[in-house]
């Protein structure tokens, strides 16, 4: 497919529009960003490890019944998604304490919740995405009851099958980060990317963190990490 007239570029991806009006080509970058991209780095082949992860694991999801913008991949750093108008409301399920969580409540790191945790934080980076409440929500139309009900249904299902998956690769899913849209007909569709960059993901014999929380921490080979997730998905050493 022709890539047209570039729509918008963020801090990971950038968005091109096709010969079709309802479907985006999607071109993952190198780039690497963190605390609202006050810290920022480029990392040759960052870009392609996001683009072959969310890919797979937008497949296995729409093979459980969870469908997404997602089409088809073009090539290692290209994607075709069905356009959507995205809600301001990004989507955290955790599972186990850890990040803004503990220093926000000053819980302590490394708790495993007794049941997952959705929380909404409102897509505005110039407010560095405030936690938010479904009444927030609601009262400023970001989104409709019946759209709050079904992300966070959508949210808790992307969990369970994610985490299944994960717990049978050796990987704890502890926390990540949705973004959903209304497609033509107004139905709530799952979009953006899910990737290292959007949630962490700790190896469950070492602890060894495998996200972007290496970027985060300086924790070193970052790359290294979403190779492996990339390997232990797929199957393929690298
Ligand atoms: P950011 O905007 O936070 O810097 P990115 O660099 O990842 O993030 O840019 C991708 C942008 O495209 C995001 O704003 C995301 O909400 C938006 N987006 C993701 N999927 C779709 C889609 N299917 N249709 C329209 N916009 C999308
Ligand atoms: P947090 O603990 O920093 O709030 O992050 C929770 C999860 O959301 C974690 O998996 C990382 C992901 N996330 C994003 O994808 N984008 C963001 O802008 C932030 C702050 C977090
Ligand atoms: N995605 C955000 C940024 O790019 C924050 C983060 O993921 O830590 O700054």
């Amino acid at each position: 497919m022709e890539s047209g007239k570039m729509l918008y570029e963020g801090k990971a991806k950038r968005m091109f529009e096709t010969g079709d009006p309802e479907i985006l080509l999607i071109e993952y970058k190198n780039s690497l960003t963190a605390f609202n991209a006050q810290k920022k780095a480029e990392m040759e082949g960052k870009g392609r490890y996001n683009t072959l992860i969310s890919a797979w694991l937008f497949g296995y999801l729409s093979e459980k019944g969870i469908p997404s913008h997602f089409l088809k991949l073009v090539d290692d750093n290209h994607q075709l998604v069905r356009k959507v108008q995205i809600l301001p409301i990004e989507v955290v399920v955790r599972n186990i304490t850890t990040g803004t969580l503990c220093k926000r409540l000053g819980v302590p790191e490394g708790m495993r919740l007794p049941r997952p945790l959705v929380e909404f934080y409102l897509k505005d980076d110039a407010l560095g995405d405030p936690l938010i409440t479904d009444d927030h929500a609601l009262l400023f139309n970001w989104a409709s009851p019946e759209e709050i009900k079904s992300m966070k249904e959508k949210s808790l299902a992307v969990n369970e099958v994610l985490g299944d998956l994960f717990r049978g690769k050796g990987i704890i899913l502890v926390d990540f980060k949705l973004e959903f849209g209304r497609d033509s007909e107004g139905n709530v569709l799952l979009a953006d990317e899910i990737s290292p960059d959007t949630c962490r993901f700790w190896d469950a014999t070492t602890g060894e963190r495998l996200d972007k929380d290496r970027f985060r921490k300086d924790l070193g080979d970052v790359l290294g990490a979403y190779r492996e997730i990339w390997k232990r998905l797929s199957g393929k050493e690298e």
